[in-house]
């Protein structure tokens, strides 16, 4: 039987020329502080937040609502401090001293098959391991499990791997994207969606919400048409 997907939507931040990252593919500031309180909101309104395996190992971010206001707030409404914290992919490069096992609530990593058991084993000190799927997690199942968890809302912070992925499978309901005026190129630096691309029939439309000027960074929220609401 179907159910009701969450609501998902992805945040991510790029140069002009779409870059999330430079060619040395690490964090780098991209937003300013301003538009970094507008994130810490959003986090702040979802139930968990989810990045790709490649964003853990290279960014490490510690994925936490920064203002103890926000977090005070959340706490009053009955709600843990911070959203649960979701990594996809292999394990096999995760470190157990890092910021994202060690700071704020629950984590939950989905992965394949293709983890090394004695990590998996390792990494379950601080976090709860799911195997769910022989190469790839099955996305559509892990919505499931995360809404049996209370997850109504989703928020993707990238990388372009991970965004291609839910946009693939028509799981995005919203995207805001902070264009910064700033431009990295080159070819091999990540952009905002990679994976293998779309073909032209296969595109995926949106429509624009909202657009605000934040000292020369522009912060633009679109609707995915025809995203799936139900899985
Ligand atoms: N500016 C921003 O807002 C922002 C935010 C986050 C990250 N970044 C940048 O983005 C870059 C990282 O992006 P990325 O595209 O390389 O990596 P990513 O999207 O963070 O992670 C990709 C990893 O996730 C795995 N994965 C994704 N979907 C999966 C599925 N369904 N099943 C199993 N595994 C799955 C991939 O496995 P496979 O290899 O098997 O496909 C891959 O190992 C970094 O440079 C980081 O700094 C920027």
């Amino acid at each position: 039987m179907k159910i009701k997907k969450p609501f998902v939507f992805i945040n991510c931040a790029m140069s002009l020329d779409g870059k999330i990252s430079t060619i040395e593919r690490k964090q780098v500031k991209i937003s300013s502080d301003e538009d970094l309180k507008r994130v810490d909101r959003l986090r702040a309104e979802s139930d968990a937040i989810l990045v790709g395996m490649n964003t853990i190992v290279t960014d490490d971010p510690k994925l936490i609502i920064k203002s103890e206001r926000l977090r005070k707030e959340r706490i009053k409404k009955g709600l843990p401090g911070n959203p649960i914290k979701v990594g996809i992919g292999n394990v096999n490069g995760m470190k157990l001293n890092s910021d994202f096992l060690n700071y704020g609530d629950t984590k939950l990593i989905f992965t394949t098959e293709n983890s090394d058991p004695r990590k998996r084993e390792e990494l379950e000190k601080k976090a709860d391991i799911r195997i769910l799927g022989k190469n790839r997690v099955d996305l559509n199942k892990m919505l499931r499990i995360l809404s049996d968890l209370g997850v109504k809302k989703l928020m993707i912070e990238g990388g372009g791997t991970v965004n291609f992925e839910f946009l693939k499978e028509g799981l995005v309901d919203e995207l805001y994207v902070a264009v910064a005026p700033r431009i990295f190129g080159g070819i091999t630096a990540p952009t905002l969606v990679d994976g293998r691309g779309f073909n032209a029939d296969k595109a995926v439309d949106l429509k624009l919400l909202g657009a605000e000027n934040l000292h020369d960074l522009l912060v633009l929220k679109y609707e995915v048409k025809n995203s799936r609401k139900y899985i």
